[in-house]
């Protein structure tokens, strides 16, 4: 089974084609970071434009590099939640219309559920270590950053144990990176000064650590930087890799101590990094030692797998038409994930 993936649900337009068994045939990512990078952060109207202009080409492009043509496909997948609903509409409106054209079966995905599966994609003819059910898993991107309990690869199989209180991971350090003048967006940036940094040097909070639920919040750690910058001004050299440090590491220990909380407190074995935040070399590098040390095994998914890509929605959009599910023409995009949220947004939990 060879299915083609849409994803346009932020500031990515991208395509792919894998097949049942997660081989990647082909993963075109076209980023609109530099569109949005002047005004620091994603601009919704923008970004569905720009989604309308690279939709066509970008799916070509899927095609052309598997040596397939949509007529070789099994199925059409793509990203119907959660995200900016102009850029959703776009994706989806592309994928029904080509699933009207070459009359095949269509299924709508949520964009959680891809990153949830993206550590079972296989890429360049590598057969990766897979995790098995249930496994504990994190989502950390720019737009959610919560904890999970994935029985199996259905969005019905997903239970959401506990997540951010406020701002996403990505978010923290996407704006943290904008208070220190360090551009849009920050994670690389940051991971990438913060190697070069004193971890030790800056005693940035870190909120919810000892609370004994699985939430997480951010937004304080952020206020904490932005007060420290008006204070003091925005350090440089080797101050700034320091900051970067402490304020990864703050971010970083809390993430890796709630997940690994959880895995132990399900007496599940298996433990899975995904989004974004999840090429952290400092978040996968604790990960990797945390786990070892707690008989936990990691699984975290290459680079090109963690950050947006379609490769992710099509085995997700596999993962339905195998089991026998497929939405119908009228499918429509949501602005909200339906997973059920077990910590509501600025309220806690549930
Ligand atoms: O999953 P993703 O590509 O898009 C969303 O669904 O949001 O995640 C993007 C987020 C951004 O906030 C970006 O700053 C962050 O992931 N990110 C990183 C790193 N690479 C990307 N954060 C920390 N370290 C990185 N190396
Ligand atoms: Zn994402």
């Amino acid at each position: 089974m060879r299915v083609l993936g849409l994803e346009s649900s932020c500031d990515e337009t991208a395509a792919a084609i894998v097949d049942a068994d997660g081989r990647v045939l082909s993963d075109v990512v076209r980023s609109q970071i530099a569109l949005h990078a002047a005004w620091g952060g994603v601009v919704p109207e923008l970004a569905a434009r720009d989604h309308l202009r690279a939709v066509v080409p970008v799916t070509r492009e899927a095609c052309r590099a598997a040596g397939l043509e949509l007529a070789d496909l099994d199925g059409l997948a793509v990203t119907v939640r959660p995200g900016l609903a102009g850029a959703l509409l776009v994706g989806a409106q592309f994928a029904k219309a080509l699933a009207l054209a070459t009359n095949k079966p269509l299924v709508g995905v949520d964009h959680l559920v891809g990153h949830l599966l993206a550590v079972f994609l296989a890429r360049g003819g590598e057969a990766p270590r897979r995790p098995g059910f249930p496994f504990v898993a994190l989502v950390a991107s720019g737009g959610h950053t919560a904890i999970y309990r994935v029985a199996g690869p259905l969005e019905r199989d997903v239970e959401e144990l506990g997540g951010t209180r406020d701002d996403a991971a990505g978010e923290a350090f996407d704006k943290v990176a904008k208070a220190l003048g360090l551009g849009y967006p920050g994670g690389p940036v940051i991971d990438r000064l913060a190697s070069g940094g004193d971890a030790s040097r800056f005693a940035v909070p870190t909120p919810m650590q000892r609370d004994a639920s699985l939430e997480l919040s951010f937004s304080g750690v952020k206020t904490w930087i932005a007060r420290l910058v008006e204070r003091e001004g925005a350090p440089s050299g080797q101050a700034l890799a320091d900051l970067c440090a402490s304020f990864q590491r703050a971010v970083v220990g809390v993430l890796v101590d709630k997940t690994t909380r959880a895995a132990r407190g399900l007496g599940v074995r298996d433990v899975v990094l995904a989004g974004g935040v999840a090429s952290n070399r400092g978040l996968r590098a604790h990960a990797a030692e945390r786990c070892a040390s707690l008989g936990l095994e990691l699984f975290v998914p290459p680079p090109a797998s963690c950050t947006d890509n379609a490769a992710m929605i099509a085995y997700a959009g596999a993962a339905r038409l195998v089991a026998g599910e497929r939405d119908e023409l009228s499918l429509s995009i949501e602005p909200r994930s339906r997973i059920p949220r077990a910590t509501v947004k600025g309220r806690g939990r549930r």
